[in-house]
């Protein structure tokens, strides 16, 4: 029982993410400066910063003087208030009839492009002898929420009818910022400034036009309106290799854990759950306690690897909801309790959330907010 216990007490504190709180402001710094000091800056941290922990990340943001927070839900954005964030909101996503109290009693700043949401927002607005500001969400091509380009400048006329709203802002988002082709994220910014332009034609004139993520605060200044919204490069991932060249990050999450376990096993000994891994000569195979419960994709099976005594070590058979394992025969000296980083550096070795990605056919940002809720966030700077 004694020893079932230390067991677990190992499994439980030993695979943890790092947070460095002062990649995060350096990758702030080398951001901001991309835009004129004129250009307001919302950071984004939705999903949790992306996994990096939504409240330290904004406190940080706050320190350094971002303008905006940006966050999907109004329980995102609720969470903040909660945790002492003053800075305002922005509701990317919008929210829902039943949440407009909310937005008031938080003094949250909701992306607005239904008309009913606004109607409610006012009502409520009035109801408190208060004003809402509000962003009008227009599509441009994105395909996904927004008043089509074409029918926003009548949108908006309607909205600004109802008093207790204030329209702060008009935004709009880019869906191929990050590729080598720029003509159709040129064509989302041309319908952008015409539908600013009508908008002008009726006399509304928002201070905030936005529409630039990451990947177009670096490629496309014209894209930068008055406002930015960057998101993944403030973590330190970049949505393509080719921005690689153009702005130095520095990656803010490192994800560790340690051997637990190591045996000698003869060739012909099969690893883990459906035997998908056979070894193929006497191996020594080390279990991980991380799993696909902690955001560790099980896609990752016989495809991953990772660092250790920083070389790469490869991942052999299904990974388990708590546990992987790497073969470890070519890594001399290899014992148990060695730190294990499964992204992050590694005595001059890295694997960064974009090389993760690369193997199992997704994308950085699905790496890092998939890194679970039990991984033990640790922040330091
Ligand atoms: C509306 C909106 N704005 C900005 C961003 C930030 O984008 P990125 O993380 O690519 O910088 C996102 C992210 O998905 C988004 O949905």
């Amino acid at each position: 029982m004694e020893a079932s216990l230390s067991f677990m007490s190992l499994c439980s504190h030993t695979t943890k993410a790092e947070v460095d709180l002062g990649a995060l402001a350096y990758n702030y710094h080398q951001l901001r400066q991309l835009a004129p000091p004129s250009v307001k800056f919302l950071a984004v941290v939705k999903a949790d910063a992306y996994g990096h922990g939504a409240i330290p990340v904004s406190k940080k943001m706050e320190e350094l003087s971002a303008d905006f927070l940006g966050v999907a839900s109004l329980k995102e954005g609720v969470e903040l208030r909660n945790g002492g964030i003053k800075k305002p909101i922005l509701v990317l996503s919008g929210v829902y009839q039943e949440e407009v109290e909310e937005v008031l009693d938080y003094q949250l700043t909701p992306m607005v492009y239904r008309l009913e949401i606004a109607e409610a927002l006012s009502v409520a607005a009035n109801k408190r002898g208060k004003k809402i500001p509000i962003h009008i969400k227009v599509d441009t091509g994105m395909g996904r929420i927004g008043v089509f380009f074409e029918e926003a400048p009548a949108f908006v006329n309607r909205v600004r009818r109802f008093e207790n709203l204030e329209i702060e802002g008009i935004a709009s988002h880019l869906s191929t910022a990050d590729e080598g082709n720029s003509s159709f994220a040129e064509e989302q910014l041309k319908r952008f400034s015409r539908t600013i332009e009508e908008m002008k034609k009726l006399d509304i004139d928002p201070p905030f036009c936005h529409i630039a993520n990451s990947a177009a605060l670096v490629n496309l200044p014209a894209a930068h309106f008055t406002l930015v919204r960057p998101g993944i490069m403030l973590y330190g991932s970049y949505p393509s290799p080719s921005l690689k060249d153009k702005v130095s990050l520095r990656q803010v999450m490192s994800w560790e854990s340690r051997i637990a376990d190591l045996k000698k096993v003869p060739a012909g000994y099969p690893i883990s759950y459906g035997r998908t891994f056979v070894t193929q000569r006497p191996s020594l195979i080390a279990a991980i306690p991380v799993g696909y419960a902690d955001g560790y994709n099980r896609l990752l099976s016989n495809r991953g690897e990772v660092l250790i005594k920083g070389k790469r070590a490869p991942v052999v058979g299904r990974v388990c909801m708590d546990w992987t394992m790497v073969d470890v025969t070519a890594i001399s000296g290899a014992e148990v309790g060695d730190e294990v980083v499964l992204m992050g550096s590694q005595l001059g070795q890295e694997i960064t959330p974009e090389e993760m990605g690369g193997w199992i056919g997704t994308i950085s940002y699905e790496i890092l907010c998939a890194v679970g809720k039990r991984v033990q966030r640790i922040y330091k700077g």
